[in-house]
């Protein structure tokens, strides 16, 4: 039996989310082959939450004092969305204490969930990208005007976000500014990109016993202006197709550009990759490296749809980190 840290929480907007995520992995998880422990990460601090009490996590060798005795993890399963699951930070401290985790290792997180950056490699290695302008917190010359670069309408976003928090969809130059303070309240890195009409279309990927398989291509169809943060967390306010209903070969693309980037990308465990389908072409948005694993979110879904259950991913998931 292996002891298996199920790390959520988190310090972004997302740490609800991650919350029910982690939630929905110790629920399903094999308990004929692993001991599933529920912990919560967070600036506060990290517990164990167990048997209706919260035992402090030891952060030099992350261990739990239970009665005296200590407990040690095997690997840890990550379920954080944003920082500091999902950008790095995580992944470097468990790397130094020698700890296996199933998601994505430190420079792979940490380029993939700077969006700017992400989308400068992913265009490097021949798919498509909206054209965007990065921006700093503090550096904005008043004189420079972003639409000389951006067409509206445009998408004003934190870098380093997601769930939509802090997203503006931007129709003219007087929506500008207000987009851009709440995105900078999130982060101090935003991203102004040009708006792509099309379809969304998203596909999740894993990697298990070597093979890079990609689950059924889904299209997100919304029912507010864009996939926002109501649109993924409020029931009834998007439709998720799983299979899209999509041309076959349209499909194949899709996933094959998805195993191709999981493969270039270096990545680990189940991501998805986020795309704009337009003008026969698909425009990459984003890679979550750690992606929802809720009752309500896509992967699951996905997974589902692939013939597969949620234990089993997750298994096979753990079984793929502990690969030396
Ligand atoms: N350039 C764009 N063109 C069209 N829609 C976009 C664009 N950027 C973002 N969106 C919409 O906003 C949603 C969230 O954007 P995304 O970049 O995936 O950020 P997040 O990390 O918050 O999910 C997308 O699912 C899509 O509906
Ligand atoms: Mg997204």
């Amino acid at each position: 039996m292996l002891n298996v840290a199920i790390v959520c929480g988190g310090d972004s907007g997302e740490h609800e989310v991650s919350e029910k995520s982690g939630a929905q992995v110790f629920h399903h998880l094999d308990r004929l082959k692993f001991t599933p422990y529920l912990i919560r990460v967070s600036r506060e601090g990290w517990f164990c939450l167990t048997g209706g009490k919260e035992i402090p996590v030891q952060k030099n060798d992350f261990t739990l004092s239970i009665k005296g005795e200590k407990l040690h993890f095997d690997v840890v399963f990550n379920a954080i969305h944003g920082t500091p699951g999902e950008d790095g930070k995580l992944q470097g401290y468990f790397d130094m204490i020698g700890i296996p985790c199933t998601s994505s290792g430190v420079t792979t997180s940490a380029l993939t969930f700077n969006k700017s950056f992400c989308k400068k490699v992913v265009a490097s290695m021949g798919v498509k990208t909206a054209n965007s302008v990065l921006l700093y917190r503090g550096t904005i010359d008043p004189a420079y005007a972003i639409w000389e670069e951006i067409a509206f309408p445009c998408f004003v976003k934190p870098n380093n976000g997601g769930s939509s928090v802090g997203m503006s969809k931007v129709n003219n130059a007087e929506e500008v500014e207000e987009a851009l303070q709440k995105a900078f309240h999130e982060d101090a890195e935003v991203l102004v990109e040009d708006f792509v009409q099309g379809r969304e279309l998203t596909c999740g990927v894993i990697r298990s016993d070597g093979e890079i398989i990609a689950f059924p291509v889904t299209e997100i169809i919304s029912k507010t202006e864009y996939f926002d943060y109501e649109a993924k967390y409020k029931e009834g306010l998007a439709e998720e197709v799983v299979p899209a209903d999509i041309a076959d070969d349209v499909s194949e693309k899709c996933r094959n550009i998805s195993m191709k980037l999981y493969e270039k990308l270096n990545c680990r465990g189940v991501v998805r990759f986020d795309y704009i389908y337009s003008n026969f072409e698909f425009h990459f948005l984003e890679v979550n490296t750690v992606p929802g694993l809720s009752e309500q979110s896509i992967v699951p879904k996905m997974v589902r749809a692939h013939g597969w259950t949620l234990t089993e991913m997750y298994t096979r998931m753990i079984e793929e980190c502990l690969v030396p």
